[in-house]
Formats: C-alpha cells, structure tokens, sequence
C-alpha cells in the first residue's frame, strides 16, 4: 500500500451463495475502497472465519465494542482497596447466565471460569467463549473468562485463541523442578498473548470435578519466592488449608499467608471457597488474597434449583433449568455483595 493511503475501517460482511458463505473483507483506504479478501468456504468454516475476522476487526477499530473485560486491571484494583474479585466456576448456558446476571444486579465485576469438566458439557473452548461474550456484550456487568485448572500447554493456547482472557496453569502436583519449568513455558505464551497467568504452588486437594485430586500439600513460602521469581507468574493460587469442594483441612492457616505474602509480592488466589466462612474469606482478603475461586457453591445452588422444580413438576425441564439458573442468580449475588468482595 502506497504510504499516503491509510487504512479507515475493516469491514467484514458475508454473502450467502447457495450453501456457501462468502465472506468478504472489505478495507476502506483514504484514497479508495477495496475488497482485499473474498473467499469462498463451505458454511461452517466459513461461518467461523467471519466470526472470528468480526472479532479481530472489532478488537483493532472499534475500541467501544469490548465485550469481555480485562481481568489483570481489575484484579489489581480490587488489590489495591483491599477487596477480592471473585471466579466464579460455571458449567452450563445457564449457570453462566445466572452469574451475569448477578454481576449486572450488584454492580460487581466477576471472572467466569470453566475448568475442563466445565468445558466438557459446556462443548469446549470456542462454544464457551461464545457464549460467554455473547451473554457480557448484552450486559452491563464488567465480564472476564478465565481458563481455571489447565495442565498443558495445548489447554492454554486454545483458551487463548478462543478469546479467554486469563489463563491457569496447574502443574501443583508436579515435583518442584518440573513444575517450575512447565510454569515458565506457559508465562512465554502469556507473555505473547499479553495475558495474566496463575499458577499454584503447594496443592489444593479435594474433590472437585475435572480437577487433579492428590494429597494436600500446603504452600512453602520460601518456595513461593522462588518460583514467582523463577516463572515470573502474574497470580500465585496458595494452598493454606483450603481444599476444593469442603471446609478447610484444620482451619485457614493465616500464620502461613502472612508468610507468604510477606515473601511474594503478587497477587495471591485462594481456591475452594465453598466451604470457607465469611469471616474466613475476609481474613484472607486482608491478608493480600485478591482473587477468589468458588465452584461448588454455585453447583449445588443450580442443583438443588433443578431438582426441586422437578420434584414439584417431574415433566418440566424448562421450568427446572430456569429455576436451576435463579438460585445461581441468588447464590452468586449473595457472594459478590460479601464485605470482601471487589
Ligand atoms: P470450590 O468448588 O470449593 O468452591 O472451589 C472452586 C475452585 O477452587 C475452582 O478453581
Ligand atoms: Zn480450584
């Protein structure tokens, strides 16, 4: 392109042609417009083509159009007044729209996370982020997705290409060396895709679907100040009593986290809220804790929702999703307006 022209907007637009889509690419230029690109590609191909060319323009020309938030900022405020963003584990369309919902209702902003089990029923990475973005875009509530519990670094760069906007790497069950290495190359794909990376050092057991089930090992706090330094990770998940799916194994270790964030400077992730009290969970924030998982909580909220309504109306699967969606509604607006909660 000569250097007088200057590009002024990227307009994809599709055609339908018999049961092709054809997809154009039309690039305004100061001095003339153009097509640059025409292709044509059988529909469903063609049909993610567009999407994802739709996305990328609006993402470079349109800065208004940002459906999903950036999860670092966020965290970094909630940080700095002292309160926790929560993530909030979802499985299902409805699960992800109760939470939304809750978000908007509050005025609170929340990370939707899918670990792999979510991901399963969800229908995997594409079909969560679309609908994820989808859902947030029509809403006012401040949105992040977030990849919770990956192992490899494969989960990671689907998650990233299909538009999440923080991921997980969890090597917690790895010895020390093999865990730091595998956390290294995945801070070199986030580093690449600008994106924030958690990791946790110590292991949360418990039970928890989708999620690597070993014995509980508490974070080390010297280990801790190793590994950030080593790995350059932007969040530190901490195992200090927590387990996922059930009340803390003896209490929270305080005395622990205070070591640990008096050895780390970032910002520290406590998982397997479901079974904390409040007064835990506060504690915890006062102590540096800046991102909070839940999973189980809204589970069963959606659970009990579901079989209820069935048990009063065996036939109505409708009327039971829905139900099932207003108590993760009601389960995740009573989370987000905790004293700690960003
Ligand atoms: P709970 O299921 O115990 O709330 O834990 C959720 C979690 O840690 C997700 O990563
Ligand atoms: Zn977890």
């Amino acid at each position: 392109m000569p250097q007088h022209e200057h590009i002024e907007c990227v307009q994809p637009t599709v055609e339908r042609h018999g049961d092709q889509l054809v997809v154009l690419q039309r690039v305004e230029v100061a001095l003339a417009a153009r097509t640059v690109h025409h292709s044509a590609l059988p529909l469903p191909r063609a049909a993610r083509a567009y999407r994802a060319a739709h996305e990328r323009e609006h993402r470079l020309w349109d800065t208004a159009y940002m459906p999903l938030v950036d999860p670092g900022p966020i965290i970094a405020q909630a940080r700095e007044r002292g309160r926790a963003v929560i993530g909030a584990n979802v499985s299902t369309f409805q699960m992800v729209r109760g939470v939304v919902r809750a978000a908007e209702n509050t005025n609170r902003p929340v990370l939707i996370q899918l670990n792999r089990s979510g991901l399963s029923l969800i229908g995997g990475v594409d079909v969560a982020a679309l609908i994820v973005k989808t859902i947030a875009d029509d809403s006012e509530a401040q949105i992040a997705l977030h990849l919770d519990h990956a192992d490899t670094l494969d989960e990671l760069s689907l998650a990233i290409n299909a538009g999440f906007g923080s991921v997980m790497i969890d090597g917690s069950t790895l010895p020390f060396q093999q865990h730091l290495t595998l956390a290294q190359s995945a801070k070199g794909l986030t580093t690449w895709s600008r994106l924030p990376l958690e990791a946790e050092l110590g292991h949360v057991a418990g039970d928890e679907a989708g999620v690597t089930i070993g014995e509980a090992s508490w974070t080390d706090p010297d280990e801790a100040a190793r590994f950030v330094e080593a790995t350059g990770v932007d969040w530190l998940a901490v195992a200090v009593g927590n387990t996922h799916g059930g009340p803390a194994i003896g209490g929270l270790q305080l005395d622990r986290l205070r070591s640990i964030r008096e050895a780390v400077n970032i910002t520290l992730v406590l998982h397997g809220a479901s079974g904390l009290s409040d007064e835990e969970l506060m504690s915890a924030v006062e102590l540096g804790v800046a991102k909070i998982n839940v999973g189980t909580a809204l589970h069963q909220a959606n659970a009990v929702g579901i079989a209820d309504w069935l048990n009063e109306h065996p036939r109505d699967l409708r009327g039971a999703l829905h139900e099932g969606e207003n108590k993760v509604f009601e389960s995740a607006k009573s989370l987000l307006t905790s004293t700690w909660a960003a």
